[in-house]
Formats: structure tokens, sequence, C-alpha cells
């Protein structure tokens, strides 16, 4: 993952061999250095970027516009010459596009269509302020092979650019108070946030407990996905969040923390979700997987999700099928649902083919919330004398 060479176009360093040396030695800033700030599309500061823009004979403005780099400052002044600034920009003529794949209804049920094809086109086709609630989880330009085969290896600001394309039409299309869940890695999510707040409000970033890699070294071991949560307008439609369980530990059924003097304050209904979630399993297990390369999510995770921001018979929409999980939980939670995945669909299918296995294991999950203690917890509880929330509301 890289940008294209805006850092070195800006300071007039071309392709040709030695040319970043010869810009090292003229402006004083050394060659390694350079390489970073043009990989990386970063900004010089201090020193470096009063050599760099010396060096190469221009203002920090033009460093800065040619890098993409737009700040406060350039912001106020585009948009006080915005009309002088609309009319040169409708001469930009930029290179036309490769065609994107169409779509077409492959599958349904009573709730749901699934659509083959690219999601930019299947989106363009949703009318406006239709949606109750969007879901996508995108490929994370990771250079992983797809079954559809797509580029998972686009440069920075291609992939960006590309999310930003989708992530409009998702707006467009979603109701008035609907709601955007926006599943990536932090990097990429990190960037994202805050196009999408141009357009839709930011409730949260949700840190999804899940290690994703080996540690690095050199770093924090990468521990969590970023899962964003975005309405559009004021107030959410539907806000109505799942109560957990009170953790307790597995083996012994003992509290995991000290709630002193507040346990009669806690709850019997469970604990307020919080925008931490420690609970979601990751699906590695090849009796779980549907498809390899899929990246297939959690029914837990989309369950939840559902729950939150939709009520029966609303519409959900996700543009990257994957394993279809997505359309699953909607389907056993009776909500309507519309679908579309580039590469092949029949993993897809034959899910829907074993739905009944896939209700066991949402119920399963379900059956867990909304009670500080569930049934086996509780009764476990109660055996080795611990504290419920009988006992201590009406104690012996
Ligand atoms: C990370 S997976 C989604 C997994 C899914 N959330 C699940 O739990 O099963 C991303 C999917 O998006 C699909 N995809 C990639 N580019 C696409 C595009 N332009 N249009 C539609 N689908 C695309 C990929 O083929 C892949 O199956």
């Amino acid at each position: 993952m890289s940008y294209s060479d805006q850092f070195f176009n800006a300071i007039g360093i071309s392709g040709e061999r030695g040319s970043v040396e010869r810009f090292a030695k003229l402006s004083g800033v050394p060659a390694q250095r350079l390489k970073f700030y043009n990989h990386n599309n970063v900004l010089p500061s201090g020193s470096d970027l009063d050599r760099v823009i010396k060096g190469a004979g221009i203002t920090e403005l033009l460093l800065k516009l040619k890098m993409g780099r737009v700040d406060k400052s350039i912001s106020d002044a585009i948009q006080f010459y915005a009309d002088e600034i609309s009319e040169l920009l409708a001469r930009y003529n930029p290179e036309a596009e490769s065609p994107k794949t169409e779509c077409k209804l492959e599958f349904e049920t009573s709730l749901g269509k699934l659509y083959r094809g690219d999601c930019i086109r299947f989106l363009k086709s949703i009318d406006n302020d239709s949606i109750d609630l969007v879901f996508a989880d995108p490929p994370f330009n990771l250079s992983k092979l797809y079954p559809s085969e797509i580029d998972d290896r686009l440069k920075t600001e291609n992939y960006l650019h590309w999310c930003q394309e989708w992530l409009f039409e998702c707006a467009r299309v979603i109701k008035p108070g609907g709601a955007l869940f926006l599943w990536n890695l932090p990097k990429w999510n990190s960037s994202l946030s805050s196009y999408i707040e141009s357009f839709l409000t930011f409730r949260n970033w949700i840190g999804v407990d899940i290690k994703y890699s080996l540690p690095i070294s050199n770093r924090l071991y990468p521990s969590h996905y970023s899962l964003l949560y975005f309405i559009k307008g004021e107030r959410p439609n539907t806000f109505n969040p799942d109560r957990l369980p009170m953790q307790v530990c597995p083996k012994c059924y003992g509290d995991l923390k000290d709630y002193g003097g507040y346990k009669d304050k806690m709850n019997p209904a469970g604990v307020n979700m919080s925008d931490i979630w420690l609970d979601i399993p990751p699906v590695r297990h090849a009796k779980y997987k549907r498809r390899d390369g899929s990246n297939e999510l959690s029914l837990k995770l989309l369950d939840r999700i559902i729950q939150m921001a939709t009520k029966e018979g609303d519409v959900v929409l996700d543009p990257f099928g994957g394993a279809g999980t997505t359309y699953m939980a909607a389907e056993l939670k009776g909500r309507r649902w519309l679908g579309c995945e580039i590469g092949p669909i029949d993993v897809i299918v034959e899910r829907f083919n074993l739905i009944e296995k896939e209700r066991e294991i949402i119920d399963s999950y379900r059956k867990n919330l909304n009670s500080l203690f569930p049934e086996n917890i509780k009764h476990n509880r109660e055996k080795l004398g611990l504290w419920t929330c009988e006992t201590v509301r009406n104690p012996a």
C-alpha cells in the first residue's frame, strides 16, 4: 500500500535514476526521508519543510496543493473563491474510468434480493432515502486473493477514492434517521470517518476486540477492528441495543470486577452496551467458515447491529456480500434485505439452503442477552452461594 508519487512530482523529482539522491544533496534532506514522505504522502514539517520548499523553489501552499493536503487555511481560501474555483474545476477532465460490471438479480427470498455485479452500479440503482441500515465490510486492500479476483492492491489514494465513491452512494440511499455501519481496519476508518462526517452524523467508533495479525515488532499488537456508526440527520429512527450479561469467570462463575456496594444498582436486564465489544468471535474455524478468502464475519456481530438499528420489516443493505452473513442475519430477524457481490454467490445460496442451522446459532447467542445472569450462569451462581439480582435485592 502506497501513494502515487504526489510528493516527488510536487518537488520536481522525476523517475530518473539518482534523482532522489540529487535532490537530497541539494536540499539537505536525506534521501531515505524523501522516500518516506513520498511513499506515505506525508507533508514534511519543521526544518525538512523549509529545506524541501527551498530546494524545489516552490511555496508551501503549492506543495500542499500538489500533494492534495487541504488544511483549514486552504479550505477557507477555497470557500472564499468558490465561484471562481468551481468554474476552473468544471474544466477538469480526468481519464474515463473502466466500465463497472453490470448487476443482475441472481437470488431471491421472500424478504431479500441478491444481485451479482459491481457495488457502485448496484447502489446507483437504489432509490434516494429508501434504506434503514447499510452495513459495509469492503475488502481491506491487503493484497488478498478473492474468488472474484478483484484488485486488492490499489494505490492508497485510489482505494480511499473508491471507498468514497460507494460511501457517497450509501449515504444517498439511507433514509433520514437511518444508519450506516462501516467495518474496516483502524487505518482506513480513521481516514474514511472524516469523509463520511461531511454528510452523515457520527455516533460511535466501536472497537471490536479481535486480533487480526501476529504481533508486529516495534508496533503495538493490532487487536481491534473499527466499526464506525453514523446516522443520517439528528436522531436515529431506531436505537434499540441489547443489554449484555455481566462478565463472570468462565470456570468459577465468580465476579471479574469488584462491584462493591453497587450490586443492587445493577440492572437485572443486563449491562448497557459500550463502544468496546469484547465478545465477538472471529470466524476462523473451517467448520464455521463458508468460503475461503471471504473474511466472513460472525452472525453475532450482524445480529447485534441489525437489532440495534432496525425494526422488523425494515430494509437492510450490504453492498459486499462475501459469505452472506448480513443477509442471513436480516432474514432470520424478519428484516427485508438487499445485497450485491461481485464474485461467485453459490456459497450464499448454499447457506440459505441450511438456514435452520444458522437459526440455531443466532438463537444460541440471543438466549444470553438482556439479562444480567443468563439462566445457566444464574443457576451455577446460586449453587455456589454467589450473589444474584434476587439475593442483593431481597437479602435473607
Ligand atoms: C470482506 S468480504 C465481505 C464478507 C461478509 N461481510 C461476510 O461476513 O461474509 C468483501 C466482499 O466484497 C466483494 N467485493 C469486492 N469488490 C466488490 C465490488 N466492487 N462490488 C461488489 N462486491 C465486491 C468481494 O468479492 C468479497 O466477497
